[in-house]
């Protein structure tokens, strides 16, 4: 396989840190960037030390740092852009930031691709679609937000739009650019604190032995995808060179996400099933708490894969039992 210099942007993050790995892995030279804001290099632990890998601490909207970057990596051929502000709690308390780096963050790296003649794949999200009444998300399908006055969860989301919309626009510019859209990731390295993320955070309830909050009776629903099958749509969507009809996917907007829809109560449940079949575990389960959780919640987070599936011969693999039984293992 071709050898390709990579920079990894949110490097040290839960899915541009296994990003990394895989890319390492796969014999690319790599060279991960990230501030650190809520990444790590414990994240990182098993490539740090990789003679193909190096790590920069900085700042993705700061384009002289962005250019050290490639510069030490002796220049580039593809940039995977997965960083931003991610975990719920910021997208409200910290809408300004959030938005700063999704967009700037976004803005200077394409710039970054631009002047390097450098493939491009922006992690978006499902957010992108904002307050989606029809589901599953297909793309072609009405990207609505409701009135900032509300709630300012579209920080994120909003941005992401934004985001999308600026590397349409490199597309048609002539840069080779790939969007991927993943569905609710999980897996080990998911943080679980109260900036974290549901599946992580249920799995830390239970290990801290404290109520568990059900957010609104728990009826809302997502596509739960396992990191292994999210890093593989990132790996097909960024090394292909074409589509498998060998159409050409710059511009494309590829959803990756698992088609099983599940209640966060029936996570709950299932999470509960796993530890509780664990006969080595011995502490109580948490009490369950309803609370009103966030503002803006969307309901249903339901992808439709169609492109991903034709275009990349992706399809998410791990059914959420399994990889709840493997995120508990890895746990324990
Ligand atoms: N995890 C999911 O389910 C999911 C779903 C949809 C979209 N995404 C997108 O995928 C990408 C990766 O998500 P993740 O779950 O790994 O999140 P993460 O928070 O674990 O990783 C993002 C990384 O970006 C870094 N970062 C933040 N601001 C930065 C800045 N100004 N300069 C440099 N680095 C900065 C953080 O330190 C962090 O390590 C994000 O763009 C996210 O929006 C993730």
């Amino acid at each position: 396989m071709e050898s390709n210099r990579i920079v990894v942007t949110g490097a040290a993050g839960f899915i541009g840190s296994s990003l990394c790995e895989a890319l390492v892995e796969q014999g690319h030279s790599v060279l991960g960037l990230d501030s650190l804001f809520r990444g790590s290099l414990d994240n990182l632990s098993a490539v740090l030390e990789h003679p193909h890998f190096q790590f920069m601490q900085g700042d993705v909207r700061d384009i002289d740092q962005l250019d050290d970057a490639v510069e030490h990596l002796g220049g580039v051929d593809i940039i995977y852009h997965l960083a931003a502000i991610n975990g719920t709690k910021w997208f409200h308390e910290a809408a300004h930031s959030v938005i700063d780096v999704n967009i700037n963050g976004t803005l200077r790296t394409l710039e970054l691709a631009m002047a390097n003649d450098a493939r491009y794949v922006l992690a978006s999200s499902p957010e992108a679609f904002g307050d989606a009444e029809i589901q599953p998300l297909t793309n072609g399908n009405p990207m609505t937000f409701s009135d900032p006055a509300e709630h300012q969860r579209h920080s994120y989301g909003a941005s992401k739009y934004l985001d999308e919309v600026a590397c349409q626009h490199a597309s048609r510019e002539g840069l080779d650019v790939r969007i991927v859209r993943p569905f609710n990731a999980y897996g080990p390295r998911l943080k679980g604190d109260e900036y974290g993320q549901v599946v992580a955070m249920f799995f830390q309830s239970i290990v801290n032995n404290q109520p568990l909050s059900l957010h609104a009776g728990g009826q809302q629903t997502r596509s739960f995808t396992w990191i292994g099958d999210i890093v593989d749509g990132f790996l097909k969507a960024g090394l292909m060179d074409t589509g498998l009809d060998g159409v050409s996917l710059n511009g494309c907007a590829l959803n990756i996400g698992s088609t099983e829809e599940v209640s966060i109560q029936e996570l709950q449940t299932a999470i509960y099933e796993v530890v509780a079949s664990d006969l080595t575990w011995k502490q109580a389960l948490p009490e369950v708490q309803v609370t009103d959780g966030y503002f803006g919640d969307s309901k249903r987070r339901l992808p439709n894969c169609y492109e991903s599936t034709s275009l990349l011969g992706w399809s998410a693999s791990t059914t959420l039992n399994d990889g709840l039984q493997r995120m508990w293992d890895s746990i324990r």
